[in-house]
């Protein structure tokens, strides 16, 4: 029995509970092992859930338990995800995560305790929500030097630049829908102005280059100023509206940003809309790839946690994870964004 326990109970956290519960018999049979939730912590009750008799308050009942081989941290933030992550991974358990704010500042950290302890540090759901991205970069790829990763990178921003470019929607409206749907943020601000995007690129570009890249060195503009008359302009020049992250490698220099841009229909992204992601990657020896698909929402983000713990089940005992540095790369154009 691989026993694992939930930290967070929202849209994801209940997300991670139903894809365990659908797909359980298959899952079981591709770890080997039955795989069963153990705990949930949250601060809240939740009476007529069948979840409720696994509820916990206090994070000690499962660290002290020695059953858990698997933490699921899914409750956003630094604080005390970082806390508990961290005390996770030192008392030998695994973790999945989907946490990209967490990723992007400690990842370098946690994957090196994860590799001392000879255990697993896995945050497939903290990009490109079920894309497969960080997996492929960490094991298909890595073969190569990856000198370009270009992605559509935050689904509510998409979703939202869509029906303004399809529909003439304005900015405010499809916001309140985009966060109706459970796409945004907590605090929305980090989709629009481009943070949420940015945290994904600066982990895509610390593990393509080995080093940690602090996004807040990335420049970083979101779509705050996109009106609906600079869509109408975009279309009557044939182009369309994208907010892009982009990472380009020359050797050992980096440049990376997170802006809005024109696109023409010639171009691999114009296509993605919605709240579908895309990431663009291009290897030294590979040449082009492209990751499509559900970049944001519970189930999507979940499908990706939840193939972490099926990984992290099956290699109990052994680091699958490629590191990154602790030790920071000077990106060529400083970001100026505060974040
Ligand atoms: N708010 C994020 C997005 C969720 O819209 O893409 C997935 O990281």
């Amino acid at each position: 029995m691989v026993n694992i326990a939930v930290l967070g109970y929202g849209t994801v956290g209940s997300g991670v509970v139903e894809v365990i519960d659908t797909n359980g018999a298959g899952i079981n049979q591709r770890i080997g092992e039955k795989l069963q939730v153990k705990y949930v912590l949250d601060l809240k009750d939740f009476p007529g859930d069948p979840v409720q008799e696994k509820i916990v308050h206090d994070f000690e009942t499962i660290i002290q338990d020695e059953e858990i081989n698997i933490v699921v941290e899914v409750m956003g933030g630094i604080e005390p995800a970082y806390t508990f992550v961290k005390r996770s991974l030192l008392a030998g358990k695994s973790v999945a995560t989907s946490n990209k704010a967490l990723v992007a500042k400690h990842g370098a950290e946690l994957l090196s305790i994860a590799k001392e302890k000879n255990i697993n540090f896995l945050f497939e759901a903290s990009v490109g929500g079920g894309i497969p991205i960080i997996r492929p970069l960490n094991s298909s790829l890595t073969a190569d030097e990856i000198e370009e990763i270009t992605g559509i990178l935050n689904g509510t921003t998409n979703y939202m630049l869509t029906k303004m470019f399809y529909e003439g929607a304005d900015y405010d409206t499809v916001l309140k829908e985009a966060q109706a749907n459970g796409y945004a943020e907590r605090n929305p601000e980090a989709d629009v102005e481009g943070y949420d995007a940015c945290r994904k690129i600066a982990i895509l570009s610390s593990l393509i280059s080995g080093n940690q890249v602090d996004f807040e060195d990335i420049y970083c503009e979101g779509i705050t100023k996109i009106t609906t008359e600079d869509m109408k302009y975009a279309k009557t020049m044939g182009t369309t509206i994208k907010l892009l992250a982009s990472s380009k490698r020359d050797g050992s220099r980096l440049h990376a940003i997170v802006a809005p841009c024109m696109l023409y229909p010639e171009h691999p992204l114009y296509n993605v809309n919605g709240v579908f992601n895309a990431i663009f990657v291009h290897g030294n020896v590979l040449g082009d790839a492209m990751f499509y698909g559900s970049g944001a929402g519970k189930l999507p983000t979940a499908s990706a946690v939840v193939a972490d713990v099926v990984d992290a089940a099956k290699h109990l005992n052994r680091n699958i994870m490629t590191m990154w540095k602790q030790e920071k790369l000077t990106l060529e154009d400083k970001g100026d964004a505060k974040r």
